[in-house]
């Protein structure tokens, strides 16, 4: 249960949140991730309550465009702007006119004046698209993951279990591990966490050890031992096979061995240490299934329940000038 006590909504200082869209954890301040992290903590609370839905975003439209697979990220935006009141429009652009050549900013500007989105929602493999997206639209753009470079409603809703958990994340120790270079997981957690005072350890093969980390006092480590000592959260990532240049691992196989996280290895980090993963695992590759289903240590499940309250304080901040 949580110990962070939640305000009710009509107490939190939207106001003070200056940022009209959400791109990157790397624009935002400590303050403005408190406020959506005080927000979501309240919808967190309530979430299960079935008949909790506040409407406070009646008769606005949220528009998901979604250039890369995903399903829990998607549905998760989908069940936060519903609970919310909004009509949602689910564009799966992996299988329309982008694949008849049509350009970014024509799919765009046509889905703009057809739809009139009061937010849009959008994932894509390449890297500051969301930002020319927002650059083309006249309402708050959330990115839902840009190829390497950021996901900030992922380290968001990260950032809440952790606090949920452990009441802060201020001078706690966490481990990100795995496929550093390829990871936007890895890169809004790092900038976020650190914004929020967290001690950071990035384990991670040589291979995929970026040269340089979005944030700086990071302290890197290329072996589980070593790098898993003294901490309070030991988060996985996902090889990101997709972006990975074959040859970068020996075999998936070997990577376990060395990275995959055992109850072995766990037991190198903090006693009562908590695990996370974003998902989707690639179990037996980064993850053995005894850690990732320790009901003790195990925050996964929560991390993905978390996702709605976070979408939802996001849309409720982002879109509260517009009804
Ligand atoms: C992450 C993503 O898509 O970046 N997943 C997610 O949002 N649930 C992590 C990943 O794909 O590895």
């Amino acid at each position: 249960m949580t110990q962070h006590s939640a305000q009710p909504f009509e107490k939190v200082n939207r106001s003070a949140f200056r940022n009209k869209h959400l791109i990157g954890i790397e624009d935002l301040s400590a303050d403005e991730i408190n406020i959506i992290l005080d927000l979501a903590d309240y919808y967190a609370d309530r979430l299960d309550e079935r008949e909790f839905k506040p409407n406070i975003l009646k008769n606005q439209i949220v528009l998901t465009l979604f250039f890369e697979d995903s399903t829990r990220t998607r549905t998760s935006f989908e069940m936060a702007a519903k609970r919310l009141g909004a009509d949602v429009i689910n564009m799966d652009v992996r299988t329309s006119s982008i694949n008849k050549g049509e350009s970014l900013l024509d799919t765009i500007q046509t889905l703009n004046s057809m739809l009139r989105p009061d937010a849009v929602v959008v994932r894509h493999s390449e890297y500051g698209a969301p930002k020319f997206v927002s650059s083309v639209v006249d309402c708050p753009v959330i990115n839902a993951g840009d190829s390497w470079h950021e996901h900030p409603t992922q380290a968001l809703l990260d950032a809440l279990t952790i606090r949920r958990r452990l009441g802060s994340i201020k001078d706690k120790t966490i481990a990100i591990c795995g496929d550093i270079a390829h990871s936007r997981v890895a890169s809004s957690n790092m900038i976020l966490l650190k914004k929020l005072g967290a001690n950071i350890h990035i384990v991670a093969p040589p291979a995929l050890m970026p040269e340089k980390f979005p944030t700086p006092d990071i302290q890197k480590f290329d072996s589980m031992k070593d790098g898993l000592k003294g901490c309070d959260v030991v988060m996985m990532l996902r090889n990101q096979k997709e972006r990975m240049q074959a040859g970068l691992i020996a075999s998936e196989e070997e990577f376990f061995k060395q990275y995959g996280l055992t109850k072995e290895k766990l037991s190198y980090a903090n006693k009562g240490a908590l695990v996370m993963h974003p998902g989707p695992m690639n179990r037996g590759v980064e993850i053995a299934d005894d850690v990732a289903d320790d009901k003790d240590h195990s925050l996964i499940l929560e991390q993905v329940r978390n996702g709605v309250p976070t979408r939802m304080a996001v849309m409720d901040i982002l879109m509260k000038d517009r009804s």
